[in-house]
């Protein structure tokens, strides 16, 4: 196995992105997404927003301003997975085998279920008054949400710790029901970054949506910005009078966004009585220092079909490895008969045999390669070649790329693509933006998916058994 680690987060799309927002979840997720070893996964959870919102054009302005704006802050759909939860349906079909060894007593003690049910008690309503069974059972959703990624470390705010540690308990609960002592799901780890601070918004409470006091991000540009914080609420103290530059929001906001010294400096000048006006102004030039350049690109993806189809290749990657991972739990809670060479099976083999690729020239003159399992089934066919040297190229370079320490799937690397074929579905391994074989078409998506998954672990176990056998 490598050494890198998987993050994933959620965003849910019920909005429109604030400073409140960047400050505390876009640049965080961003930095940590840069780090070397890490794998992120970002997603827009737009079946949550459902449990939040029932404005079908709201859920559709909010999943195009936040992809926008994640995509202007600097996320790079080539270095992580970023896509759209309801593109993956191996999320509902876990959602559901999760719920199926979910305790309802667990899922009493949410806090967003109970915070609800005490709103109801104190106004004298029924306790579950208005509350949808999507709201009762979101936390399900949620551990699908990472579970289906094997996701090790999720960053969240502190009202978010509670579900990481459901989707901890729901993990090992269905690992020790279906599991026969192999982890199938890997429980999570919430991480909370106590460095980022929570932003103060206009009135001085922390800066959220329920609260009506939020500077926009880019939405509406930077006279919308300019406005937002005009809109900070100081004293009434006048030009030259010194200021307490504590009283109110607008240190605290621009500290998150200058260094240490600029933001003693700003302060230290509030102390000498500069005025509440110019004071703004600066936060407002400052602000956009940061922002500014990123406005054109949050333009230009508004405007354009790009997301989508940034998201559609996001979706592909995704479920790659969503859908081997379903096709395992399938079998292991006896949904369909365990697949000859499946995880399992593989396993016992590793040791003795592992697969290999055989180059051949077929019947159309062209040169090709194979990939047999360990047990000598057929798993993939390359594209024609016009050489034998040329596939048998492409043979060592995909034993060297996935033999790579660092190796991991990906679009810039090597990764796997659903298509749908004449005849029944399919799929492809790419390599960055070559296609190099395929395989199918298979009756069916589940066939298909018991395929992608015996693939990958048949190429995943000749890889380790290279990299062990290197001196
Ligand atoms: N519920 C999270 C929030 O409101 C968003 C979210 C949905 C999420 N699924 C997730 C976060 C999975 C982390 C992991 O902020």
């Amino acid at each position: 196995m490598n050494a890198r680690t998987r993050v994933l987060t959620g965003i849910t799309t019920s909005g429109t992105p604030h400073l409140g927002n960047y400050v505390g979840a876009i640049r965080p997720a961003l930095r940590l997404a840069a780090q070397p070893d890490t794998d992120a996964f970002f997603f827009l959870a737009d079946y949550h927003a459902l449990i939040k919102c029932d404005d079908p054009e709201r859920i559709a302005r909010s999943r195009l301003e936040i992809a926008a704006t994640w995509l202007a802050c600097g996320l790079d759909p080539a270095r992580v997975t970023f896509y759209r939860q309801s593109d993956i349906p191996e999320i509902p079909e876990l959602t559901w085998l999760l719920t199926c060894v979910t305790a309802k007593g667990l899922m009493n003690r949410a806090h967003a279920y109970k915070a609800a049910v005490d709103a109801n008690i104190a106004q004298g309503e029924d306790a579950d008054a208005g509350i949808t069974l999507g709201l009762y059972s979101y936390p399900v959703l949620m551990a699908a949400d990472i579970l289906a990624f094997g996701a090790q470390r999720v960053p969240v705010g502190r009202d978010q710790v509670q579900h990481i540690e459901m989707a901890r308990d729901i993990a090992q609960r269905f690992n020790h029901l279906y599991g026969a002592g192999r982890e199938l799901l890997a429980p999570p780890v919430a991480v909370v970054d106590e460095d980022v601070a929570t932003l103060p918004g206009l009135d001085g409470r922390k800066m959220s949506k329920s609260y009506d006091n939020t500077i926009p991000l880019f939405a509406g540009g930077p006279r919308a910005l300019e406005d937002a914080i005009a809109r900070i609420v100081t004293d009434s103290r006048r030009p030259g009078e010194p200021k307490d530059p504590d009283s109110n929001a607008l240190c605290a906001i621009y500290r998150a966004f200058a260094t240490r010294a600029q933001g003693d400096a700003y302060a230290a000048e509030l102390r000498a009585g500069l005025a509440w006006g110019e004071a703004k102004q600066r936060l407002a030039t400052r602000i956009e220092a940061e922002i500014g350049p990123k406005r054109a690109r949050y333009d230009q993806l508004t405007a354009s079909n790009q997301i989508e189809e940034i998201l559609q290749e996001g979706a592909a990657k995704a479920r790659a490895l969503a859908a081997p991972l379903l096709a395992r739990l399938r079998e292991a809670v006896g949904l369909r008969a365990p697949q000859a060479g499946s995880a399992q099976v593989m396993r016992s083999n590793a040791a003795a045999r592992v697969g290999r690729f055989v180059t051949f020239r077929g019947k159309d003159g062209h040169f090709h390669f194979r990939f047999l399992g360990a047990d000598g089934v057929d798993l993939l066919l390359s594209v024609p070649f016009d050489t034998p040297k040329a596939a048998a190229d492409w043979v060592q370079m995909l034993d060297k790329a996935g033999g790579a320490a660092s190796f991991v799937w990906g679009p810039d690397n090597l990764h796997l693509r659903i298509a749908e074929h004449i005849g029944g579905q399919a799929f492809e391994l790419w390599f960055a933006h070559e296609r190099l074989a395929e395989a199918g078409p298979y009756a069916n998506a589940d066939a298909r998916d018991a395929a992608m998954l015996q693939l990958v672990d048949a190429l995943e176990t000749r890889w380790r058994a290279l990299a062990a056998a290197q001196p």
